[in-house]
């Protein structure tokens, strides 16, 4: 069947787009290790993992998370309404973002690690910086816990 939503098809063009640009720069997709390889800076990642999300999982912070991922900071976009990414797409795998719902991702990254890259982007990939211009400090822990929630968490 034609079982490709309207958002699917979106999210493909944004793909090829961005496959077209040749700017993303980014992991082997699937199980490779490269997925797990940490993307914050060696000689900042210590640092980084020191941080902690001062917010609870609470229903209102995870909504509150749900609301910017889908709505004013767009991550859904790219990462999809359902986390998964876009890494299923032939000739561009690799290169997109990957599946917030495997659970080796999410054990690998600390939250610290994961805001890092909200305040500093993703070195060598498409991942822009989305503090301050799009989110606050308070708004991007909100959205890492619906990141998180991804994960079954
Ligand atoms: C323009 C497309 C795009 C948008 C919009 C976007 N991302 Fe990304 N993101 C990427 C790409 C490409 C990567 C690099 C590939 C990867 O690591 O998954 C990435 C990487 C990441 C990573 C790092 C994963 C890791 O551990 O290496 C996190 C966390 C992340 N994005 C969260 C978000 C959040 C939260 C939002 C919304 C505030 C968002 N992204 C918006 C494309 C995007």
């Amino acid at each position: 069947m034609w079982g490709a939503n309207v958002g699917d098809w979106l999210r493909r063009g944004v793909a090829v787009l961005l496959g077209v640009t040749g700017i993303v720069v980014g992991p082997t997709w699937g199980a490779d290790p490269e997925v797990l390889r940490p993307r914050v800076p060696v000689d900042q990642i210590e640092a980084a993992r020191t941080v902690t999300n001062p917010l609870a999982a609470t229903p209102e912070n995870v909504g509150k998370g749900k609301a910017l991922y889908h709505g004013k900071a767009f991550c859904a976009t790219c990462h999809g309404r359902d986390g998964k990414g876009l890494g299923d797409i032939p000739g561009l795998v690799g290169r997109l973002p990957r599946d917030f719902t495997d659970q080796t991702w999410q054990a690998a990254r600390t939250d610290g690690e994961l805001f890092w890259i909200l305040k500093n982007g993703s070195p060598g990939t498409d991942m822009a910086p989305f503090i301050p211009l799009i989110l606050t400090e308070e708004e991007a822990w909100q959205v890492l816990l619906y990141v998180r929630s991804f994960g079954g968490r």
